[in-house]
């Protein structure tokens, strides 16, 4: 399964979720979860998103370990999102910030 991590709160561009061809991403506030039972790995999410916040399971960044789960516990309680809406307007100045993780809205 593909997991989202950090990067991807208060950026979330979204692009991801154009082209998931199993609408597998669920939404919250500032950021969006992979659901891993419905992910069928496809690898196609990855390269989309401009925060490159998006990874295979296991190559999720050393630290990062923790959205694994994140991603699994948010995609049963977040509403399901299959268009792309507009990132939050200040999404380039937190591209890349380190540290988002108290930022993340549930
Ligand atoms: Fe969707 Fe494919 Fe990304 Fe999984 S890897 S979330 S199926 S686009
Ligand atoms: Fe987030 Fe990247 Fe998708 S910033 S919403 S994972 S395109």
């Amino acid at each position: 399964t593909f997991v989202v991590t950090e990067n991807c709160i208060k950026c979330k561009y979204q692009d991801c979720v154009e082209v998931c061809p199993v609408d597998c991403f669920y939404e919250g506030p500032n950021f969006l979860v992979i659901h891993p039972d419905e992910c069928i790995d496809c690898a196609l999410c990855e390269p989309e998103c401009p925060a490159n916040a998006i990874f295979s399971e296991d190559e999720v960044p050393k630290g990062q370990e923790e959205f694994i789960k994140l991603n699994a516990d948010l995609a049963q309680v977040w509403p399901n999102i299959t268009e792309k809406g507009d990132a939050p307007a200040d999404a380039k100045e937190w591209d890349g910030v380190p540290g988002k993780m108290k930022y993340l809205e549930k």
